[in-house]
């Protein structure tokens, strides 16, 4: 299949052009497009034979369950059983924006969306190409990161190509995104709402709002099985294997030079994944992707995914990355960067 690229401003997106997309979503195709997170990969998320078609198109496991994308806070009240106090308090203050809630979902929602899930994964994003798409398209849009399953997530109509070309009927282009993490993940269906995946709404946002927030397990102990199911999976992985660096910022930099000759002692070439501070430190023949000034976290967290994949266009043996402080929207940073890693972690 050719898959068609749309070309939209982000602010005042060309209606023709989005009704054209509005068209294939309602006949069951694959669309993916820009939301202030990540790039989606959208099908009508009220027929089960195109959300099957999205886990195709990534090569996604069948029990990792999808996030309904809504236009209007009111959309909500169809697809779930019960809006619980904490997700009203959540929606009231961050929707339209990157936050997605876990409600007990109703009947209307086909078992492929929830991955057989008695609950359902809810957000209104804040970009306002999506939410006009949504609202053209009449339904709730399922959409996950729209990268091949085990990929860094797209921030760009470049990054989605690379991935799905010709696997998808079309791609909206507006641009970069600006979060460039995920959306925050927060089951509000348990007493104390719990944080299953960190993302662009922070930790303390959440709390500043509920109160008291639970972690997840599986965010703080190692083999501990996630409640979000796709959190299980290894995920923003860089083609070349990649090692984490962890602590302050002058032992990482220290430690780093010492690894970086090692490698090239056996002969690897390498890669490194840091901040401009770090950059300007290695020697001039390292290649580095940098991801921005180590103390500027939303600069990082919109720059992480391209800097993850710059060593699939540019080829090295082994990437080693720097880690950097989980204050604020480093906390979605880190999440990413340690999976990325897999378990090559070094503490410094
Ligand atoms: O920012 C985002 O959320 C992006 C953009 C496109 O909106 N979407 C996204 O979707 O990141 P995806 O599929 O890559 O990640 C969805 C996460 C997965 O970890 C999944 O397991 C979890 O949400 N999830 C979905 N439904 C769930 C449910 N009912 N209970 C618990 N976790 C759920
Ligand atoms: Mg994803």
């Amino acid at each position: 299949m050719q898959t068609k690229i749309f070309v939209v401003d982000r602010n005042t997106p060309d209606k023709k052009l989005l009704c054209q997309a509005a068209n294939i979503l309602a006949g069951g195709g694959l669309v993916a497009f820009p939301t202030e997170t990540v790039y989606g990969l959208g099908a009508n998320g009220l027929d089960a034979e195109a959300s099957a078609k999205i886990y195709r198109a990534k090569g996604r496991p069948s029990d990792n369950p999808l996030i309904l994308h809504i236009a209007e806070k009111d959309a909500l009240y169809n697809l779930v059983t019960d809006v619980t106090p904490s997700a009203k308090a959540l929606i009231e203050k961050y929707w339209p924006g990157p936050l997605t809630i876990v409600l007990p979902r109703s009947a209307v929602i086909p078992n492929i969306i929830t991955g057989g899930l008695d609950t359902v994964a809810v957000r209104m994003p804040d970009s306002v190409v999506a939410r006009e798409l949504i609202a053209l398209s009449g339904v709730p849009l399922a959409a996950p990161s729209a990268n091949t399953s085990g990929r860094p997530s797209p921030t760009s109509a470049q990054m989605v190509v690379a991935d799905l070309n010709g696997k998808i009927d079309a791609v909206i282009d507006a641009g970069p995104c600006e979060v460039g993490v995920e959306s925050t993940v927060v089951d509000c269906t348990t007493a104390v709402p719990t944080l299953l995946r960190p993302g662009g709404i922070t930790f303390e946002m959440l709390t500043d709002t509920l109160g008291a927030v639970e972690f997840d397990k599986a965010l703080i102990i190692k083999n501990a099985v996630p409640r979000a199911p796709g959190m299980k999976y290894t995920h923003y992985a860089p083609q070349a294997p990649m090692t984490l660096l962890e602590g302050p910022a002058e032992n990482i930099v220290k430690n780093l030079k010492i690894q970086i000759a090692a490698a090239r002692a056996e002969g690897k070439s390498v890669g490194a994944v840091v901040a401009q501070e770090t950059a300007t430190e290695l020697n001039p023949s390292v290649k580095a992707a940098v991801y921005g000034p180590r103390y500027n976290t939303r600069m990082i967290a919109a720059n992480l995914y391209s800097a993850l994949r710059y060593f699939d266009e540019h080829p090295v043996d082994v990437i080693f990355a720097e880690g950097i402080s989980e204050d604020g929207l480093g906390l979605a940073v880190m999440n990413r960067m340690r999976k990325a890693a897999g378990h090559r972690i070094i503490k410094v």
